[in-house]
């Protein structure tokens, strides 16, 4: 066994269907007095029901959230957050919403319960995000890691099928890509593991029954320690490339996971054969072929698997665009399994762009 380092994030996880009423409960633990209530308009019942919790202890409420957190949105509530001598924030929502709440923690320096109703895990990692001119700069800080996380399993019984899916893809992008991500080891892995583990159980049931209310809790605990493995991990190429799309295109970050990550998959494969026979026994399937049965699962799962398929602001993703985004994610990989260039990001956006299922054939042909 290598020598190697685990620093434990210091969070609370509430986790159990009903606990959305623990949260003002929670809410007092972290001395909250003047509390900041984020939500987006999904979240806006249980939303009402943390306010009625709060009673007087609600401060503010703010229900404009956007993807990857426009500076301007950012500094907007944070003026809020100023004014309203905020002490607390509690975002009720999907990422975005704990996005928004986490660019208030990291200039104010205080806490933030999250309650999150999709499978990004962004409220298990340190990590923050904000975009200004078509480019998304992100950052770790301690300051925007949730302090506590009730997960109630109840409040994504609602999400539909399609973004249930892509937000899944989104989770095991993470657990997949801290399998050999700077800062991976041993604790990080196991829990990277038992993460795809519990999302290709369960995901195919929520797909079927979108009311099952224990696959709803198996795949919302398998988001958390995908959210955990990346937050004890870094970001790798699949990320990067995410980004990228997220940052240049407003393109829907958990649709950009679901479409990329067999091909990023696809092409580290080569360098990764150990870990490659672990994934394959945590999702199932035989090892061999593991990003072409990603692939399958995607396609299962009814989620895109096109980048063709997928618009932002302006419009649908061209394929002029790719090789701009192949430039810039190159450009902010640091470290990958095998070398990796633009032209190889290219190479795998192409596929991705054209929907192909990838194969180890694939990956030779567009190798180097
Ligand atoms: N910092 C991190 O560690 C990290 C990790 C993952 C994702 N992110 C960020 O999170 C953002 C994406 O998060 P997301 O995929 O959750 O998207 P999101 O928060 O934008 O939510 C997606 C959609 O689902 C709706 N929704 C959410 N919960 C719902 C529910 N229970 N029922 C019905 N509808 C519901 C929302 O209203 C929205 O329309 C991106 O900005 C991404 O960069 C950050």
């Amino acid at each position: 066994m290598e020598p190697f380092v685990f620093t434990q994030l210091a969070a609370r996880m509430v986790f159990g269907t009903g606990s959305l009423q623990l949260v003002a409960q929670e809410a007092d633990q972290l001395g909250g007095t003047h509390v900041m209530l984020v939500h987006d308009a999904m979240a806006a019942t249980a939303a009402d029901t943390v306010a009625t919790q709060l009673g007087s202890r609600l401060a503010v409420r703010w229900d404009e959230v956007a993807q990857h957190v426009p500076i301007e949105l950012a500094e907007r509530a944070r003026q809020t957050a100023t004014d309203g001598a905020v002490d607390l924030v509690i975002c009720i929502g999907g990422g975005s919403s704990t996005g928004l709440a986490k660019a208030i923690a990291l200039t104010h320096r205080i806490p933030i319960l999250a309650v999150p109703t999709t499978y990004a895990g962004s409220e298990q990692t340190t990590i923050y995000g904000l975009t200004g001119e078509r480019h998304k700069q992100t950052g770790k800080d301690h300051a925007v890691l949730p302090r506590t996380v009730v997960y109630d399993p109840a409040l994504t019984v609602g999400l539909p099928c399609q973004i249930s899916a892509a937000s899944a893809f989104n989770a095991l992008a993470h657990s997949v890509e801290a399998l050999w991500a700077t800062g991976c080891n041993p604790v990080t892995s196991a829990i990277a593991l038992e993460g795809v583990r519990l999302i290709a159980h369960s995901l195919p049931i929520v797909v079927a029954a979108p009311g099952d209310l224990a696959a709803r809790g198996d795949l919302l605990l398998g988001a958390a320690f995908s959210g955990m493995a990346l937050g004890a991990t870094a970001a790798g190429l699949h990320h990067k490339i995410c980004h990228v799309l997220g940052g240049m295109f407003n393109l829907t970050h958990a649709d950009a996971h679901s479409v990329v990550l067999a091909h990023v998959l696809a092409f580290n494969a080569p360098a990764l054969p150990s870990e490659m026979d672990r994934l394959a026994q945590a999702l199932g399937v035989p090892p061999g072929d593991v990003a072409g049965a990603l692939w399958d699962l995607a396609v299962a799962s009814h989620v895109p698997i096109k980048l063709s398929d997928l618009a932002g602001t302006g419009g649908p993703l061209q394929r002029g665009d790719l090789s701009l985004v192949a430039d810039a994610a190159a450009a902010e990989v640091s470290t990958n399994p095998r070398p990796v260039t633009a032209a190889d990001i290219f190479g795998l956006l192409e596929q991705a762009y054209d929907g192909l299922r990838p194969t180890a054939k694939t990956v030779a042909r567009s190798g180097h």
